[in-house]
């Protein structure tokens, strides 16, 4: 059996990522950082474990609860703070770096060995608002985490090609969850339809790439 794991899986586009895949007979292991709420999740046929990415020591342990895996969709992620104006926020920011960019880049390389053996996918969800091609403006801190983010994974797909693994980065688009509001384009049914269509589609020839939901490249 084909084995996911999502991280952040209790609500938004992490959960809809689980109904899709445990709906097609993938093992799905879902995260949540507070599993006891996370009623829609247990509902579906997945096994839920609890994972906060802010605590590295449980990112760094989470390796040895996994075993064949063949893809990580590594979802999680925070817009908090918007700004950076305070300590305060520059505080809650260099916490947002450890969730959006240091976690995820951690969770993928204490996974590396179990993906090499299967050969399998190693997908970030990252967003378009990381590129520094992208001169809109403000968000600075959650522009800074995804283009983090960016930076580490690119580099891990160097090593993990080496082991027939494909690591890709890839934008969900605007999506109507709680954190991209009620007025965003897309639901989180579609967004993750594309993005599904896509990680099965990716060959280790695009290993390392930036990513729309359609397959184009976003620029760095
Ligand atoms: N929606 C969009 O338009 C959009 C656009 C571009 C990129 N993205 C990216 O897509 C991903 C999913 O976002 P979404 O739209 O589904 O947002 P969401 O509805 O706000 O969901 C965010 C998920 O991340 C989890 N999370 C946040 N902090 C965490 C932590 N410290 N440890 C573990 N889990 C944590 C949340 O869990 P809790 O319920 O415990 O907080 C929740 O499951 C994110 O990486 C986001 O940056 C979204």
């Amino acid at each position: 059996m084909t084995t996911v794991l999502i991280t952040g899986a209790n609500r938004g586009i992490g959960l809809e990522f689980a109904r899709q895949y445990s709906s097609d007979g993938w093992s799905v292991i879902a995260t949540a950082r507070d599993p006891a709420d996370t009623d829609e999740l247990k509902a579906l046929p997945v096994r839920v474990e609890q994972l906060d990415m802010a605590d590295l020591d449980a990112v760094a342990d989470f390796a040895a609860k996994v075993d064949a895996l063949d893809l990580l969709v590594a979802n999680a992620g925070t817009n908090d703070p918007m700004n950076a104006d305070t300590i305060a926020e520059a505080k809650r920011w260099a916490r947002m770096m450890v969730v959006n960019s240091i976690a995820p880049f951690m969770l993928a390389r204490g996974l590396l060995p179990n993906a090499a053996a299967t050969g399998a996918k190693l997908i970030a969800i990252t967003s378009g608002m990381g590129s520094l091609a992208d001169t809109t403006g403000g968000w600075i801190p959650y522009r800074a985490s995804k283009a983090a983010l960016n930076m580490a994974w690119r580099s891990l797909a160097l090593e993990a090609r080496a082991q027939g693994v494909t690591a890709a980065m890839l934008s969900p688009g605007w999506v109507k969850t709680r954190m991209g509001g009620a007025g965003a384009e897309l639901t989180p049914e579609e967004s993750v339809t594309a993005m599904r269509g896509l990680i099965e589609r990716l060959t280790i020839g695009q290993t390392g790439k930036f990513l729309r939901r359609d397959g184009s490249e976003i620029p760095w």
